[in-house]
């Protein structure tokens, strides 16, 4: 059985895509705020027949993110990586302090980097990484400047990792979801916004977890060993 390592695997969109890869894979799963769902998540993978672990990390930190790569190692060759962490709201520009400036870059920007650089150097040849970025790097919404900026830069190191590690057969993609319905979106979203939301997208419905975690299923697949440095946008066609 290959090994697989979800960052942020509890999460909303996280939890979807480690029940896919649970199927086929060892699996590691980090959470940093939110013990009891990542445990609860474990405890039903593993009723499953899964082998499954957790542990807490601060993916902001490099001594976070080494021991999240540590403890996947510790399954076998690592085959598949996959980076769920990131968080947003909604300041205006006009309201940014420098220390919010520097909590969206370290959170989404700082974090993706450090796991970027732990994937290339050992995520195993003809392995996977896949980067979660978000809708707002392409259609920078208002109040999502930090976000935006983050996750723009996540894409923009995706595309760099994903040429230096190509010689060993390993793909580095990035999927990019819009508006998706999880416990975190709605909890500092208004109703309001959600609903503008649902509806701005030609599908008119919110994403779901499992729309994501079927597009993440896709790119680590073997059909997809010719995807590489991309971005797959998940978002029901946001224009
Ligand atoms: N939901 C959406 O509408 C949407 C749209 C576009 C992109 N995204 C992106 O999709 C990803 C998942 O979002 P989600 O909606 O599923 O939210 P979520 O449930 O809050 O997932 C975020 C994950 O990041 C983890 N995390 C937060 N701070 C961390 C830290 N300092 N160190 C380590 N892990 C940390 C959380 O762990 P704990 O819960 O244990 O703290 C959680 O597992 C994020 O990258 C987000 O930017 C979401």
């Amino acid at each position: 059985m290959t090994t697989a390592l979800v960052l942020g695997g509890a999460g909303g969109i996280g939890a979807a895509v480690t029940r896919r890869l649970a199927a086929d894979h060892d699996v590691t799963i980090t959470h940093h705020g939110h013990p009891e769902r990542a445990e609860q998540l474990v405890a039903e993978l593993e009723k499953g027949g899964a082998r499954a672990r957790t542990l807490r990390v601060d993916a902001t930190t490099e001594e976070g993110v080494l021991a999240a790569f540590d403890a996947a190692e510790e399954g076998g060759d690592l085959a598949v990586v996959v980076d769920c962490v990131g968080g947003w709201d909604y300041p205006r520009i006009t309201d940014l302090t420098s220390e919010q400036i520097n909590d969206s870059l370290s959170l989404n920007l700082v974090s993706a980097l450090l796991v970027l650089r732990e994937a290339a150097r050992r995520v195993a040849d003809g392995g996977r990484v896949v980067m979660v970025s978000s809708a707002a790097a392409r259609v920078a919404p208002p109040r999502q400047s930090t976000y935006a900026a983050a996750k723009a830069g996540l894409e923009a190191a995706t595309r760099v990792t994903a040429k230096e590690v190509a010689k060993r057969g390993v793909t580095v993609n990035v999927v990019r979801p819009g508006a998706t319905d999880t416990e975190y979106m709605r909890s500092i979203t208004s109703d309001k916004a959600v609903e503008a939301m649902s509806a701005g997208n030609a599908m008119r419905r919110l994403g779901t977890p499992e729309d994501i975690a079927g597009v993440v299923s896709l790119l680590v697949s073997q059909d997809a060993r010719w995807i590489t440095g991309d971005v797959i946008d998940a978002t029901g066609g946001l224009a």
